[in-house]
């Protein structure tokens, strides 16, 4: 399956989805020509989403995310942006970004789009608000949040049991040494940002929910619905508490509801508005 055609796909998902009390929030809070970094931008959805419902039009966006094969599809897809909004793309592993630049560069916005459950957020959060400059906004969005629900039923017991461990592998997954995920980022988000210093100006759900109009996927749902199977398939294979027989035949079931039209899918998610706290003097002064 092709991961930059996949969040291609989730743009429609993601526009339906994006909590919209948060999302006029940050335009209400964005300075007139801001800098803004996203982390994790893949192929740039969110910068063009930003220009199309006309939130930026000018100033400087960098863009990193750590797979190349997304900087380069961005490439393409980001070459008509307003001349006036200059764009850094960077191909880079976030936390390598940010030591790298640290103490020489920081930014007005941060922006995280379906990035901080991928993260151990209590030690990514930090690494992220060094790279915003004192009193700085951040928009957080798409933390999902413990709920994929799929319907209809194909048998409930055994759907409930996918689900479960499928939450487990983002509870338990590691990438390199670093514990990388939670499966209930969202929720925990209040808590984090709290111990973090931050105001949260406004938080809301962003839940994804895919389904057919008379029997037909809207754009590219249908990829989308079709790499989440994938996904699921992938992270569950071999899992010593699922029958290897009685799952392949539900993933099959579920590939054949998209083909049929069939298939609904939520997925429950928050989305934060926020910002970290001036620095002491700049409160006095
Ligand atoms: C679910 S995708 C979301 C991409 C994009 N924000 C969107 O919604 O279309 C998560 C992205 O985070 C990137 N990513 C994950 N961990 C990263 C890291 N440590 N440094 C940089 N990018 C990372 C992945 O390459 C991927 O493109």
């Amino acid at each position: 399956m092709d991961f930059p055609r996949y969040l291609a796909a989730k743009k429609t998902v993601d526009d339906r989805a994006l909590n919209k009390e948060v999302w006029w929030a940050l335009r209400d809070h964005l300075p007139p020509e801001p800098a803004i970094i996203e982390v994790g931008a893949g192929i740039g959805t969110m910068v063009e989403r930003l220009v199309e419902q006309g939130f930026i039009h000018q100033g400087r966006y960098t863009a990193v995310d750590h797979h190349p094969a997304n900087m380069a599809t961005a490439h393409q897809r980001l070459a008509h942006l307003p001349p006036a909004l200059r764009l850094e793309l960077v191909a880079e592993d976030l936390y390598a970004f940010a030591r790298r630049i640290h103490g020489r560069e920081t930014w007005d916005v941060l922006i995280a789009h379906a990035v901080l459950d991928l993260l151990d957020i209590a030690t990514a959060l930090p690494v992220l608000f060094s790279l915003l400059k004192p009193g700085g906004l951040f928009y957080f969005s798409l933390n999902f949040d413990g709920a994929t629900i799929f319907e209809p039923a194909i048998d409930p017991p055994f759907d409930a049991l996918v689900s479960r461990l499928y939450h487990r592998t983002m509870d338990e997954r590691l990438v390199g040494e670093r514990p990388s995920g939670d499966s209930h980022t969202g929720r925990h988000l209040f808590t984090h940002l709290k111990n973090q210093g931050t105001d949260i100006v406004a938080a809301g759900s962003s839940d994804w929910v895919v389904w057919a109009r008379h029997g037909r996927y809207p754009a590219d749902e249908a990829y989308f619905l079709h790499f989440i199977i994938h996904t699921m398939h992938k992270a569950l294979q071999g899992h010593p508490e699922l029958s290897a027989a009685q799952f392949d035949q539900w993933i099959a079931q579920r590939y054949a509801q998209i083909e049929r039209g069939e298939l609904v899918y939520i997925a429950h998610q928050l989305d934060f508005l926020g910002v970290i706290k001036p620095l002491p003097d700049q409160v006095i002064g």
